[in-house]
């Protein structure tokens, strides 16, 4: 039996609550299973900055760094909107992914059946589901490139003074590239062999480069169908025929704007996981994909099932241990269907609202049952 050492970092907003609830869990994953975890908890986000002064501490750092994996709530809220960018509590998730060197981050878009009608989509375009994969470059791009801010001689053209000017700047390298690109055809071998790697290569040489490795390292994955497209384009196809696209790879920026477009689709973001990757054996680290969501936050209503999710995926990648993954899953599925809900996912009729707390053990006792 392992003993997994798990760092915990609560966050901001609903953070503390949905990943107290995830916690639970993976304690009844501990007892079911008899495989240990001991969680750390650590600061990072707003939080961090007011205890502490600094979005991201050292001391956050260094104990995800000898973790096996690491639980993120969520950072974040308007109490810290004013400060400059790297003194917000985003900061926090920048230094995380760069220190931890995570550059692959799954983000995983799934319609559940018993959700279907809470997608904005006509019904006839889900009616036979959605389930795409989004494998996002996390480490890279524009995220983290050059940038600056600084006052502009320049006029326009009718004389105007530019006033200040800023850039920022992307930047890719082909072994960047090369990596997550593989992440995105490993991926698609193992779902339904096709991969849509989205782009602006009518515009951006790192999109051109994109292309280029793309095509280099293709013929050793001869069984996924691959094809290009433009983000523009790809922002359409999500809505014009989700059920088609599988696995979809794609730079830091493009992907953060087509996560949450395709989360959308699903109806409810509240719902989905992501798996932040990086060297195999280096820790990763596993987040809902909504926000802190201030506005609900220490209410004991928000919706855990997308932590929870992520810490299914955090067994799968992280901890060897898919099975207990599959069975969070499923447990998950099992109280979708008996009807179970927060508020952020009730239907129309549905009149019974659980709680943070209740959803947590409506899903333990699925997951005992299994
Ligand atoms: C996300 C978020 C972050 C990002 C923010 C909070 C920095 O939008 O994880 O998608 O842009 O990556
Ligand atoms: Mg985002």
């Amino acid at each position: 039996m392992a003993m997994f050492k798990i760092a915990v970092i609560p966050g901001d907003g609903i953070g503390p609550e949905v990943t107290e609830s995830t916690c639970e869990v993976l304690r009844a994953v501990s007892e079911k299973s008899g495989h240990g975890f001991s969680f750390t908890e650590v600061m990072a986000g707003g939080i961090a900055i007011d205890t502490c002064g600094e979005p991201l501490p050292a001391e956050t750092l260094k104990t995800c760094k000898e973790s096996d994996a690491v639980l993120l709530g969520a950072v974040g809220g308007p109490k810290w909107d004013a400060l400059p960018g790297n003194k917000r509590p985003e900061a926090a998730l920048l230094g995380l992914r760069k220190g931890l060197g995570l550059f692959a981050n799954l983000r995983l878009a799934i319609l559940f059946p018993e959700l279907k009608s809470s997608s904005p989509l006509r019904p006839d375009l889900v009616e036979n589901g959605v389930d795409i994969l989004i494998v996002r470059e996390l480490t890279g791009g524009i995220y983290f490139g050059k940038r600056g801010l600084a006052p502009s001689e320049e006029c326009l053209e009718d004389g105007t003074p530019k006033g200040m000017e800023a850039f920022d700047i992307e930047t890719y390298s082909e072994a960047e590239i090369e990596r997550i690109l593989r992440v995105g055809f490993n991926s698609a071998m193992q779902r339904k062999k096709s991969l849509t790697v989205v782009d602006k290569a009518n515009i951006l040489e790192t999109s051109r480069l994109w292309r280029k490795v793309t095509e280099r390292i293709a013929p050793e994955y001869p069984e996924v169908s691959y094809e290009f497209m433009y983000v523009d384009n790809a922002s359409m196809q999500l809505l014009r025929r989700p059920a088609s696209l599988d696995v979809i790879v794609t730079s830091n920026m493009f992907g953060d704007i087509l996560s949450d477009e395709a989360g959308m689709i699903t109806g409810s973001i509240g719902m989905l996981p992501s798996a932040s990757l990086g060297a195999p054996g280096k820790p990763g680290m596993y987040e809902p994909v909504h926000g802190s969501a201030p506005d609900i936050a220490g209410k004991g209503i928000a919706n855990p099932l997308a932590t929870i999710l992520s810490a299914a995926l955090m067994l799968r990648y992280s901890l060897g241990l898919p099975e207990e993954g599959i069975k969070i899953e499923k447990a998950v599925a099992d109280v979708l269907s008996k009807g179970y809900r927060t508020a952020d996912i009730v239907l129309s009729g549905e009149t019974d609202i659980l709680s943070t707390k209740e959803m947590t053990e409506k899903v333990i006792e699925a997951y005992r049952a299994l």
